[in-house]
């Protein structure tokens, strides 16, 4: 199989691509840049007959967005994230409407031997009791301090789909029910991103998102993210109170620059 890597949010470049394709993988809202793919009309497309198409729906939940509703083959989620909910737990989970996929990539699991451990699983169904409240809650705080981050000296930009100002925001409210809980932030560069993170005090550094405590993480520091730029700071947003949130973040951010 041959890897061929396609704009997703460019709608006009991913039908392009599909005469040729055996499997279409789709990330919406994209990670860390917060592109939204437009999923109904891609998965609806003629051309699409005979490609296999997989949505990653870990940014939105199936709270806010339910692409086997519109035709996806599968839906995959990374369960450590919103699912888990509380940043113990690794595990992923891919859901199917149709039977036969189901149970040959069951017979596929069982036989390759990704079994999942009786406490991660234990803990999955624990986070899904209550994955409509967190994020329920997850997202105001969300849109809440998105609102605020513009108008922070510090701060270039901002890209969270529930933003009127989105690029994104239109299509975003044309299907999905809530705008997440993760926002991108431009800082001036990578020496200011790093002295935002190490003066914050309530938010943590980490890679990993959707768990009840606010974590951060400069996205550029990793290989293979060349294309972000590099004082992209991508906040998953928590539990805790949005005042306490703001005021740890508005902190860090006047520290980063000084005032
Ligand atoms: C959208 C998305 N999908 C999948 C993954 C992979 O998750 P895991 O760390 O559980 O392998 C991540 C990790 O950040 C992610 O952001």
């Amino acid at each position: 199989m041959r890897l061929r890597p396609v704009e997703v949010t460019d709608t006009g470049a991913v039908l392009a691509a599909l005469a040729s394709t055996e499997l279409l993988w789709l990330e919406s809202p994209t990670n860390p840049m917060l592109g939204v793919v437009e999923l109904r009309p891609i998965l609806a497309a003629p051309s699409r007959a005979g490609v296999t198409t997989v949505v990653d729906n870990t940014f939105a939940t199936p709270m806010s967005q339910q692409p086997l509703a519109w035709g996806a083959d599968a839906v995959v989620h990374s369960a450590s994230k919103y699912i888990g909910g509380h940043s113990d737990l690794l595990l992923g989970a891919v859901i199917t409407a149709e039977e036969d996929r189901r149970a040959s990539l069951l017979a596929h699991r069982t036989l390759q031997g990704a079994i999942p451990g009786v406490m991660e699983s234990y803990l999955a169904l624990r986070g899904l009791r209550t994955l409509p409240l967190r994020f329920a809650q997850q997202q105001r705080t969300a849109q809440e301090l998105a609102e605020r981050l513009p108008g922070h000296p510090a701060v270039t930009s901002v890209r969270y789909p529930g933003l009127g100002s989105d690029p994104n925001h239109d299509r975003a409210r044309a299907q999905m029910s809530g705008f997440g809980a993760i926002i991108s932030f431009v800082v001036a560069d990578a020496e200011t991103a790093d002295r935002l993170t190490g003066a914050l005090e309530l938010i943590v550094g980490g890679t990993s998102l959707g768990g009840v405590e606010t974590t951060i993480d400069r996205r550029r520091r990793w290989p293979g993210e060349e294309a972000v730029p590099a004082g992209l700071l991508r906040p998953s947003v928590g539990l805790e109170h949005p005042e306490d949130l703001w005021e740890d973040l508005q902190h860090a951010l006047s520290s980063s620059i000084n005032i």
